[in-house]
């Protein structure tokens, strides 16, 4: 989704828009430009594609003001283009956008009424034209924006300068997330804080529909309607150096091989290492309080979207099995419009990497308008999820830059291995032997992460051979099953090849006619309780032609027999299991993705975080 930052002080306001906004380039874009001020007015430049193209239109570019604002536009409405790119100018104002004006039909027309001249496709440009109309006659370009808000419906983060008042920058925000950064003698404005971390640690965020105003180093927040409110300043302990590359090709790469640690850090608050103990850390609710909830809830839900959704799926299949409490799993964008029966004593949980997904964080509010408790699983501490939840949980990833998402997936698996581990044993149904041998498996597990690494190497080189697939059809059973349609996801969005996650013995009710030589099949086959079962499954698609590859437990000799490539994991417990198959399947579609010239980090059409539905 669009990356927005603007600035007003001392520092060469080209230098910082452009670092910031480089920061931002994970979110996915198509187009970019600043509007700097310069002579009295703001000067616009801007460039269709990648940032780097902004970067060359701006080397010959000087600036003599010190107040800016910058965008990254992922296009909702009209095409890709220079002329749609951001910031958009009007009568002195020049404003950017990220998000959906869902009224703009009707807006547009009535400026056109009133003979607006319109240079745009979007629906930003036809607020900073309301902006224009109300500043002319306000003189005041936070007045101006009061009387603009209540006339926009969808979800948008706006920030706005004028020409007219060279120490003002206001915005405002419905939906997605805007974060104001506070250093000395300069005020900044982000999409989110990675933009921003060069320069403070210091921020305040925003809540809907609150606007900032910045006058000079002065920053007030305000209610819409113009009332000052108190906010809380966060101090954040993210370093500059955990959202850069490190000696890596890509981000994801870097990310894939942090695992062993964010797993870890992730585990860390949950166990008491040195007894062999789960003792679950939530915050918003202490740890007894919780366990009293756990106890009497009757049932579950998890809502979540893509590569969190599987997540959920697993945490379904351990909560059941372990806590035996019912689990409903649903898609946020399902769940919030299906009428869905939520009973009291059910617990809601929303998972969310980024905690600012619109269709997850929509879920949640259903679901506290219902009187549900909601427990949050979130990596960015203070999103809007994050704030809006009652209990917190954290993955503790560090910030995940790549867009597909791969150490923040290990960590959310870490994290509810740990609550189904807790309410297992708050309901009495784990043996101490039980816990301390899950436990012990999952200390493991990082150094284990370390071993299946090693399969770096072995997918850079048969990445050439991979390539001459139509297809890949991942199969697994039980806690494998999650796991497969995450790979098949990581394929889909790097390789932008056929992929699909299957239950292995759903395989013959459709998926086999799929199979011939040109059909990779993926096959997690783990020593667990499913063993069997999977590995018939596998029989079935060897005997019709298909290519097999297979990830198994330790040098596994029947596995191997029956399959073209055989990748031998860590033998481990079979709660270990998702997290060690998980990380071949993400080297798999790194390697193949980079063989056929795609760009990792950032895949085509896609955004990290996803903030309109
Ligand atoms: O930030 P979230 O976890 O809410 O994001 C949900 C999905 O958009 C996300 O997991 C997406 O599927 C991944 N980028 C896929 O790798």
């Amino acid at each position: 989704m669009c990356g927005i930052v603007g600035y007003l002080g001392p520092l060469n306001p080209k230098d910082v828009i452009l670092q910031g906004l480089k920061k931002l380039e994970y979110r996915g874009y198509d187009s970019a430009g600043v509007a700097i001020l310069h002579d009295g007015h703001a000067k616009r430049i801007r460039a269709s594609g990648k940032l780097s193209a902004l970067e060359d239109k701006l080397k010959s570019e000087t600036f003599n003001g010190h107040l800016g604002i910058g965008h990254t536009r992922w296009a909702t409405h009209g095409a890709p283009t220079e002329r749609n790119a951001h910031p958009h100018q009007v009568g002195g104002v020049s404003l950017i956008h990220n998000g959906i004006i869902e009224n703009y039909q009707e807006i547009r027309q009535e400026l056109l009424s009133k003979g607006a001249e319109i240079s745009s496709d979007t629906d930003s440009e036809l607020v900073a034209h309301l902006i224009a109309i109300e500043v002319e006659k306000t003189q005041d370009l936070e007045l101006a924006v009061e009387k603009v808000l209540p006339r926009l419906r969808g979800a948008f983060s706006i920030v706005v300068i004028w020409d007219q008042a060279p120490q003002d920058m206001v915005a405002f925000k419905d939906g997605p997330p805007l974060v104001v950064g506070l250093g000395d003698d300069q005020v900044f404005v982000a999409s989110d804080v990675q933009a921003l971390l060069a320069y403070t640690k210091k921020f305040i965020y925003l809540d809907d529909r609150e606007i900032v105003s910045v006058k000079g180093s002065q920053v007030q927040i305000l209610t819409s309607q113009g009332a000052p409110v108190v906010k809380e300043v966060v101090e954040i302990n993210w370093s500059p150096e955990m959202v850069e590359k490190q000696g890596f090709a890509h981000y994801m790469l870097k990310e894939i091989y942090e695992q062993p640690r964010s797993v870890a850090a992730a585990l860390e608050p949950h166990i008491q290492a040195d007894k062999h103990e789960v003792q679950l850390s939530t915050e918003g609710l202490n740890s007894e309080s919780f366990q009293e909830l756990l106890k009497k809830t009757k049932r579950f839900c998890i809502v979540a979207c893509g590569t969190s959704f599987y997540a959920g799926q697993l945490a379904k299949y351990l909560i059941e099995k372990l806590a035996q409490v019912p689990v409903d799993l649903d898609v946020a964008s399902e769940f919030r419009y299906r009428s869905p029966l939520l009973e009291k004593d059910t617990l809601f949980m929303t998972i969310s990497q980024s905690g600012e997904t619109a269709d997850t964080l929509a879920a949640l509010r259903l679901a506290k308008e219902k009187g549900l408790q909601i427990l949050s699983l979130c990596n960015v501490k203070n999103s809007t999820i994050d704030r809006e939840a009652h209990i917190k949980l954290y993955m503790r990833s560090g910030p995940e830059i790549g867009v597909a998402s791969t150490k923040a997936f290990t960590s959310t698996l870490s994290v509810l291995s740990c609550l189904a581990l807790q309410w297992g044993k708050v309901k009495g149904l784990l043996s101490q032997k039980d816990e301390n041998d899950m436990v012990q498996a999952l200390l493991a597990v990082p150094s284990q992460l370390e071993v299946v690494l090693a399969y770096d190497k072995y997918f850079k080189e048969m990445a050439h051979q991979l390539r001459n697939y139509r297809g890949f059809l991942y199969m697994g059973r039980g806690l494998s099953y999650p796991i497969a349609m995450e790979g098949a996801l990581k394929m889909k969005e790097l390789a932008y090849l056929h992929a699909e996650g299957y239950a292995a013995g759903e395989m013959k009710h459709g998926p086999l006619a799929l199979i011939d030589h040109r059909m990779a099949i993926v096959m997690l086959c783990p020593q667990d309780q499913w063993y069997e079962k999977t590995f018939s499954n596998l029989e079935e698609a060897k005997a019709r032609g298909g290519e097999i590859l297979a990830l198994g437990s330790g040098e596994d000799e029947s596995l191997k027999m029956k399959s073209q490539y055989y990748l031998p994991l860590p033998k481990a417990h079979w709660l270990a299991n998702p997290l060690l198959s998980t990380i071949p399947l993400q080297l798999m579609a790194y390697h193949l993705a980079s063989e056929l010239g795609y760009d990792v980090d950032q895949p085509r059409n896609l955004a990290k975080s996803v903030t309109v539905e």
